[in-house]
């Protein structure tokens, strides 16, 4: 029935489309014909009178000046045989957007897929003392990556600072490599529901005593055990984090969603869901090695330039 309905009106369309077509080119021709004065004939007037004696020849159209119309008109009617535009009509010579978009990727991966597939081979840990190839690689950044995490890989609430040598999954060439091809999700569940809040209250100043500030015992001491049950499967007995999951370290006072002890709180209670997309299939191997040797420069002292 779809099929049907947008068959009806592609047609529909197309006769609009050719009916208003040949109605100008009627009305274009009748504006010019009849109306000629032969020779000795008295030109008419368009029958108004202005200021006393102004009045309009109704003269044809200048020949050059109608012809101008009959080519836009013809021109027109070539562009909807050999371009889309005519309903659902494809056109002759096949041409689509999409098509010159993937014959235009096409060419730039056949331009610059070299320059990028020439350090593919290379591994990351060389890549870093190459200026040049960070430099591409910042550029690949620049674009495809700072809407996220910043110009300067310093990251926001919820994207992570890329340059502190501090790693949610790993900061070795081959886990920012996979991290960066494959996409990542943090899953922290919501837990106000199972622990209550004050269980969150209490756990969350825990959290802040993991971090090195002065909370006072008894709270501690109530945090501890909801800690030890509830969060060590994830973050770990001494709450160091595990990069399998992707689970923070808490003793480090480096936050990914703030570390006031609201913002703790409210990770806790709410659960964080953090995603960073793949990109293999949308970049391409050989763009994201590079992208990993400008990443892990960040820790290796040898970035350039900002
Ligand atoms: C749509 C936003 C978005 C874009 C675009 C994006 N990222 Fe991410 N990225 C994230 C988020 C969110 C995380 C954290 C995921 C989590 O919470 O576990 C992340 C995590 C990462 C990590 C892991 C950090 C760690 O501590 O382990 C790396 C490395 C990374 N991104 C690099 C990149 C690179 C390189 C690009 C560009 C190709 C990029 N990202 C593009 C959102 C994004
Ligand atoms: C199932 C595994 C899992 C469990 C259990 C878990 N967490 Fe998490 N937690 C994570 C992950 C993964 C993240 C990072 C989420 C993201 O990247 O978006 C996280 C993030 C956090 C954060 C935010 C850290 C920051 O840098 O902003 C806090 C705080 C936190 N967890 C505390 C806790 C506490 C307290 C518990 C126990 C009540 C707990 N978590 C239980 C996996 C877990």
């Amino acid at each position: 029935m779809a099929d049907f309905n947008s068959a009806l009106w592609s047609i529909v369309i197309a006769a609009v489309t050719v009916v208003s077509i040949l109605a100008l080119l009627w009305f274009t021709w009748s504006q010019a014909a009849g109306r000629r004065p032969t020779a000795g004939q008295k030109v008419e007037t368009m029958g108004h009178t202005w200021d006393g004696d102004l009045a309009e020849f109704n003269n044809p159209l200048p020949k050059w000046w109608l012809n101008l119309f009959y080519i836009t008109l013809v021109w027109g009617l070539g562009y909807l045989i050999a371009y889309p535009g005519l309903g659902a009509f494809k056109g002759m010579l096949g041409w689509s957007a999409q098509n010159q978009y993937d014959a235009e990727v096409a060419k730039a991966d056949a331009t610059y897929g070299p320059l990028f597939d020439k350090y593919k081979a290379v591994p990351v840990e060389q890549l870093v003392n190459d200026q040049e190839a960070l430099t591409v690689g910042k550029r690949l950044f620049a674009t495809y990556c700072t809407q996220c995490h910043g110009s300067d890989a310093g990251g926001a609430r919820g994207f992570p600072n890329l340059t502190d040598n501090d790693w949610l999954w790993g900061g070795t060439p081959e886990t920012i490599e996979q991290t960066i091809l494959n996409g990542r999700q943090g899953a922290m569940p919501a837990w106000v529901a199972v622990i209550g809040e004050d269980g969150v209250k209490n756990v969350a100043s825990y959290v802040e005593h993991l971090a090195g500030r002065q909370v006072d015992a008894a709270t501690v001491e109530a945090g501890q055990k909801v800690f030890s049950t509830t969060c060590i499967a994830c973050h770990g007995p001494e709450g160091k984090g595990n990069a399998l999951m992707g689970a923070p370290n808490l003793t480090d006072d480096v936050w990914l969603y703030g570390g006031s002890h609201e913002r703790i709180a409210e990770s806790i209670t709410k659960g964080r869901n953090g995603h960073m997309p793949a990109h293999r299939e949308f970049l391409g191997e050989a763009k994201v090695h590079l992208l990993s040797a400008y990443v892990y420069s960040f820790a290796k002292g040898n970035a350039p330039a900002q």
